[in-house]
């Protein structure tokens, strides 16, 4: 028999309902009114209301399904800022190795995409995955998760991407369906085939085109029917980026992806602009992300797609041209004032942002791209629910899943504001307390 939970005494509920955000609403919390308690049964919010109130539906829900009206506990936020638990909708969870030469390397002028075309960046992070065992990989997701976690997300996207052949690549998405089973937090895997072309690719296919196109034809052919058939993968990801996989080729493997029954999202001009976000509003694609230099047509399309009813939510990870010490930053204002939801990530990978805390990415995203602290919580909430297409979660309100965090502020315009540090006090997920300062266990353990 389930136990419910009630979480009283919050100095402050942002509830982050009424859906997803555009234009103004970005920045509207739904801070519920003092004395607010958040009241969960088998999995689910019962209710936001009142203290009194709140306990009172929670009873009546007990006795409802046979429990006894005593059999809840009690999440003391005296003081602090609830908050729906954060979604982080972009991260390269599962590889092996570091790479933190290349942050040397950078520093003596070599560029990102350089690396990568002498063999290093991804292709060198892909060498070393391939060579971990399944169970290295899974400590590895465990230790991170766990970072996550304390740092309050409850969900995760985990993309594959450090295989590119086809046996690594559904190893590393079989992983990530493992550490979701695991719980307690929630891992969406991603099929990121399309992320470099492999060296051994490469090697019987000098001229860098061939090579690429080949690489998309055993995507389509290969890869992407083997993720469908094994069901592991709830989308497909493509790196299109100039030099890398073209709008052409990202256009089919996701055309491809679309007709096996997965959802698509791309990495979008991400360094560059290359026609991406063009690409990602005439798929109309769950998320386009990066969008660091995306064209003035690509925000006009961006911009028109969100008038319609199914927006393509625009995932910004503002620690990745922080971590590559570049000036960059992503045109997070302008897409909200063109009507474009705004999401936001950590990237979570060895190259570009070796990040796990999404309250660091959003207070990267306060500082450097202007936004407000409700604007960046909107982004790292109800936003990244709807970037993963989850309609279960990203806010407080009753039905949904009791996923929250408590923190140890007495206001959500705090959480940025105290960036690096450990504000998270409490984790709830799926109405379980799994995270309380100095406690852990299941995906999110330390190893
Ligand atoms: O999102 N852009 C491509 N992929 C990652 C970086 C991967 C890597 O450098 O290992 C990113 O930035
Ligand atoms: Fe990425």
């Amino acid at each position: 028999m389930p136990r419910g939970l009630l979480v009283t005494g919050a100095a402050e509920v942002a509830t982050f309902a009424g859906g997803l955000r555009r234009g103004a609403s970005q920045g509207e919390p739904a801070i519920a009114r003092t004395g607010t308690a958040v009241a969960c049964l088998g999995g689910r919010i019962v209710a936001v209301a009142r203290e009194a109130e709140a306990r009172d539906a929670l009873v009546a829900a007990l006795v409802a399904i046979g429990a006894a009206p005593d059999a809840w506990d009690v999440v003391d936020a005296t003081g602090g800022t609830v908050t729906p638990g954060l979604v982080d909708p972009h991260t390269h969870l599962l590889f092996a190795g570091t790479r933190e030469g290349e942050v040397v390397l950078r520093q003596q002028g070599a560029g990102y995409l350089e690396i990568l075309a002498a063999g290093g960046g991804i292709l060198a992070t892909v060498a070393a995955t391939r060579a971990a065992s399944d169970g290295q990989l899974l400590a590895h997701g465990r230790r991170w998760l766990g970072e996550m976690l304390r740092h309050g997300a409850t969900t995760v996207e985990a993309k594959s991407g450090y295989g590119l052949d086809t046996v690594t690549e559904l190893r590393l998405l079989a992983v990530a369906g493992q550490l979701a089973a695991e719980g307690p937090v929630d891992v969406i895997p991603t099929y990121l085939g399309a992320h470099a072309v492999p060296a051994e690719v490469r090697a019987v296919h000098p001229d860098a085109a061939a090579a690429a196109e080949a690489h998309v034809r055993a995507v389509i052919d290969e890869q992407l029917p083997a993720v469908a058939a094994q069901g592991i993968a709830r989308s497909a990801d493509v790196f299109c980026e100039a030099g890398v996989f073209s709008p052409d080729q990202a256009r089919r493997i996701l055309q491809a992806a679309r007709a096996l029954g997965l959802g698509v999202r791309l990495h979008a001009d991400e360094l560059a602009p290359s026609g991406a976000a063009e690409l990602a509003a005439e798929l109309g694609v769950l998320s386009a992300d990066h969008l660091g230099c995306p064209s003035p047509a690509g925000i006009a399309a961006l911009a028109a797609a969100a008038m319609g009813a199914r927006p393509v939510v625009a995932v910004l990870l503002p620690t990745v041209p922080w971590f590559l010490g570049l000036e960059l930053r992503e045109p997070a204002r302008e897409l909200i004032r063109s009507g474009i939801p705004v999401a936001i990530g950590t990237d979570f990978n060895p190259g570009t942002s070796p990040v796990a805390s999404l309250p660091l990415a959003m207070s990267v995203a306060m500082l450097r791209l202007g936004l407000t602290p409700a604007e960046v919580l909107a982004a790292t909430t109800v936003n990244a629910a709807a970037a993963l297409g989850l309609a279960d979660r990203g806010s407080l309100e009753p039905g949904l899943r009791a996923d929250l965090v408590v923190w140890d502020v007495p206001t959500h315009a705090q959480l940025p504001y105290w960036a690096g540090a450990e504000l998270a006090r409490a984790v709830v997920v799926g109405g379980n307390e799994v995270f309380a300062r100095g406690r852990s266990g299941g995906n999110a353990s330390a190893s």
